[in-house]
């Protein structure tokens, strides 16, 4: 794909009080989202020397939906107040019946639900080939953005660009095996890794016998805090263009 694909997506502030996640929240949001996939954050400093070659650009550009599925004018955002003050990962949040709201036909639109998750929980997505109904990812209103409600250290939009990653098939950059070293994340030009990392490792951690360099703790696909995120892999960049141009391909139509 030569030209840059672009993506409408639509959020659904599910709170009681939805206008505290205001339209500028929203907007840096998107920001983030533009930047991160196109491996143009200012961020790539954080990435050692020896990674910079391998920054991907996934030539997708995320906007605030001007359509809504009835062709009317929208501002791509909908503000629903609900009852419920905080949602698990069950998936309520994705239904007007159950104090959420419904999903935007999910082949032509990113949803994105913010609202309370319950349990610390910062995200949750749905891979490809899901329900139509529940396709999309949820983020916790305080990891959502870069201002208003958002919370140090997950106010720098990361858990977004990293729930959009698995939206976009990406999985886990430890290979989701616990500690082991023998999961994969079916990517190659991602080292073989441990488990998760969290906050702010240094350079180098090694893991799986991945030395010198050690793990790419600065990979949106880890669990390291927003501000040491910096960067997808050409490899993961390839496997996410697969799901565009397969079971997510009537997006760019
Ligand atoms: N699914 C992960 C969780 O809720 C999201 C991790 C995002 N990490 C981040 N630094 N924003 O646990
Ligand atoms: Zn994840
Ligand atoms: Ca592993």
């Amino acid at each position: 794909r030569q030209e840059v694909a672009r993506i409408p997506v639509v959020v659904h502030v599910v709170r009681e009080s939805p206008d505290d996640v205001g339209d500028e929240q929203v907007a840096g949001q998107i920001e983030v989202l533009n930047r991160d996939f196109r491996g143009e954050t200012p961020d790539i400093a954080l990435i050692p020397e020896v990674w910079r070659g391998l920054v991907g650009d996934a030539r997708v550009e995320f906007f605030l939906a001007e359509e809504d599925p009835d062709g009317e004018p929208t501002s791509g955002i909908i503000r629903v107040p609900t009852s419920v003050p905080a949602f698990g990962t069950d998936d309520s949040v994705k239904a007007g019946a159950t104090g959420g709201s419904d999903a935007w036909p999910a082949e032509h639109y990113l949803n994105i639900w913010v609202c309370q998750l319950a349990g610390g929980v910062l995200g949750y997505a749905q891979f490809p080939s899901g329900p139509p109904t529940t396709d999309g990812v949820v983020i916790t209103h305080t990891a959502f953005g870069t201002t208003g409600t958002a919370i140090t250290p997950f106010d720098g939009g990361r858990t977004t660009t990293h729930e959009v990653g698995h939206w976009l098939n990406l999985r886990h950059i430890w290979g989701d095996d616990g500690e082991g070293c023998h999961g994969s994340d079916f990517v190659d030009d991602t080292p073989n890794q441990g488990g998760p990392n969290q906050g702010r490792p240094t350079y180098p951690t090694v893991s799986c016998a991945n030395g010198p360099h050690g793990d790419m703790f600065m990979n949106f696909m880890d669990y390291t805090d927003d501000a040491c995120m910096a960067m997808f892999t050409a490899g993961q960049v390839e496997r996410m263009n697969a799901a565009l141009s397969g079971p997510r391909a009537a997006l760019l139509t």
